[in-house]
């Protein structure tokens, strides 16, 4: 049997073709056994061309049903904050470290709630990651919250430590510039909620700085 450890995308993912054959690709990976209970891939949404890379989670509950990542409520909150940081949404393609819904049903209305994928599930998926950076080649990579911060710089990573600012790392062999921040449901969830969208606020326009 397959244990976590063999858990890879790796062999799904074509070497050649931009960005519509890696998406046509990943609606057909079973590298890791998420696949088996969400609705479809939700691969990233964005051109080629774009300027600023956005990393974030996986999809959530609305992602899964309509097949574009951050279309629900941290969707919402992450595009108010763009728009207001400066950052045009033409020049962003937007993307997770994990391109399956993962989920409970909770009864007695069996809800699906979110669940945080594992570190392996986020390594499983990394080379569609990689194959996206390959393609899009971003100025910049803004890393939203702690499972794409992994993914990404090592299980080292804490968003605390390094939001807001430009770090400078090799990432599958290209040196990249990144700017770390919180995951925009992590704003949702805050008590202070106002607090909290400032701080995403300021980490973004410490990115919208960094692209101009
Ligand atoms: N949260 C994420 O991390 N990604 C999405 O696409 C939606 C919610
Ligand atoms: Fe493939 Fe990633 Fe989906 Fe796992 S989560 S099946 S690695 S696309």
């Amino acid at each position: 049997m397959a244990t976590e450890d063999d858990y890879t995308a790796q062999p799904f993912v074509p070497d050649r073709g931009g960005l519509t054959a890696l998406r046509k690709a990943a609606a057909d990976c079973h590298g890791c056994p998420l696949h088996r209970d969400a609705t479809r891939t939700v691969f990233g949404a964005g051109k080629a061309s774009a300027r600023v890379m956005l990393v974030g989670e996986q999809p959530g509950d609305q992602e899964d049903r309509r097949g574009e990542p951050f279309v629900g409520p941290a969707g919402r909150l992450l595009d108010r904050a763009l728009a207001e940081a400066g950052v045009d949404p033409a020049d962003a393609y937007v993307t997770n470290a994990v391109k399956h819904f993962k989920f409970t049903r909770t009864e007695p209305r069996k809800r699906r709630i979110h669940k945080a994928p594992t570190l392996r599930e986020a390594a499983a998926c990394g080379p569609w990651l990689a194959a996206e950076l390959d393609r899009v080649k971003p100025e910049l990579i803004v890393v939203l919250g702690a499972t794409a911060g992994k993914a990404l710089l090592g299980s080292a990573f804490r968003v605390t430590r390094v939001r807001g600012t430009v770090l400078e790392e090799e990432i599958h062999g290209h040196p990249e510039r990144l700017v770390p921040t919180v995951h925009p449901s992590a704003v949702l969830r805050s008590d202070d909620r106002d607090a909290a969208y400032q701080g995403l606020l300021s980490d973004l326009k410490v990115a919208a700085r960094a692209l101009s």
